[in-house]
């Protein structure tokens, strides 16, 4: 018995890459229900398979921007897990969309919270909110004026929306600020599919994978069960109007990870090297976790080897089913 134990939970955006695995770690508490609201512009029934049958789960195909359906949704939860947001190259090629979804409907979400007395907000930020962070490992302390993007602008501005709700409604929340979230049911197909997967792309089609700059570029990779896992550890603690990284305190430079996803793979290909994507120029990324570690016991718990293991094995299993 916990506080997910027959309660309600709203996941907005739960039919996505992350808000899927919530969502299956939510049920092992036993909820009363869990309601999902995501207009499937990137989650898909695929990503729910595991748990779209499931009586406790009502999925609602629609947009967090209809304000009347958000709070029907609202208006039934003890818990919110508020994950809907677009990605960040969308924001910047549509920024009156990313004004929306990003900031007009979180503020929708924060008003309904308040109005129907729920207990307890886990707002998804981003490490994006610190652009090029000052210090290695950053801390939740690091300032984010060297942000740049509209995406991490949006993400700062979610989590003082959701603070200074607690300030003036004693609305309780945390927000949680992933770092480079990978794993299965990641988007393979859309436009701006992560570098893993064009990756394996490459490895499917023996070409040579494309590196975007020198290959010393780093990243803080996180496996998406270390990621739900921390949303629920949020949820049960007694952490509240805080906000925590959430990574693996590793840090991996591009050219390391085509090389552990090519080992994993058992494959010889060369890289090419290409110039620097400039949507999000942010050239380090490694997470100083310890604040998350002690206030709501997170420890990651998959390495990157054998989180690209469980990768490509998902990759192409759906490889083949593509071609049945
Ligand atoms: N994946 C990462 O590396 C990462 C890193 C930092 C933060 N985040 C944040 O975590 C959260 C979940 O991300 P994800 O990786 O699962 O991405 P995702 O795109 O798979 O999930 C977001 C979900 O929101 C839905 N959605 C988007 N706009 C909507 C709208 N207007 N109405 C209803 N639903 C809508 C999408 O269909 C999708 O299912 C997001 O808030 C994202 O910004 C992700």
């Amino acid at each position: 018995m916990n506080k997910i134990t027959n309660s309600t939970i709203f996941v907005s955006g739960g039919a996505g890459f992350i808000g899927s695995y919530v969502t299956e770690e939510l049920l092992t508490h036993n909820p009363k229900k869990i309601i999902i609201l995501d207009n499937l512009i990137r989650g898909s029934h695929e990503n729910m398979k595991g748990f779209i049958g499931d009586a406790r789960v009502e999925f609602i195909e629609g947009d967090i921007r209809n304000k009347e359906l958000l709070e029907k949704c609202i208006s039934q939860a003890d818990y919110v897990f508020h994950m809907a947001a677009l990605r960040i190259n969308s924001c910047a090629a549509n920024p009156e969309e990313g004004f929306g979804v990003m900031l007009q409907a979180s503020f929708d979400v924060a008003q309904l919270c308040v109005k129907y007395k729920v207990k307890k907000v886990i707002y998804s930020s981003s490490a994006s909110v610190y652009g090029l962070a000052q210090h290695f490992p950053t801390p939740e302390t690091d300032n984010p004026y060297d942000n740049q993007t509209f995406y991490g602008g949006a993400k700062l501005w979610g989590e003082q929306l959701f603070r200074s709700y607690k300030f003036m409604y004693g609305l309780s929340y945390v927000a949680l600020r992933y770092f480079n979230v990978y794993g299965a049911r990641m988007d393979t197909d859309g436009k701006y599919t992560e570098v893993m997967i064009k990756w394996l792309d490459c490895v499917r089609d023996k070409k040579q994978p494309a590196i975007f700059g020198d290959g010393s570029d780093s990243m803080d990779f996180v496996h998406v069960k270390d990621i739900a896992h921390a949303n629920i550890l949020s949820l049960l603690s007694d952490a509240d109007d805080e906000v925590f990284n959430v990574g693996d305190q590793v840090e991996t430079n591009l050219k390391q990870m085509l090389e552990a996803l090519l080992k994993v793979n058992n494959c010889q290909l060369e890289p090419v090297y290409m110039p620097v994507n400039t949507v999000n120029p942010v050239s380090r990324r490694l997470a100083d976790i310890s604040k998350a570690e002690k206030l709501i016991g997170y420890k990651p718990s998959i390495s990157l080897e054998q989180g690209l293991k469980e990768l490509s094995n998902w990759y192409f299993e759906k490889q083949k089913l593509k071609t049945i």
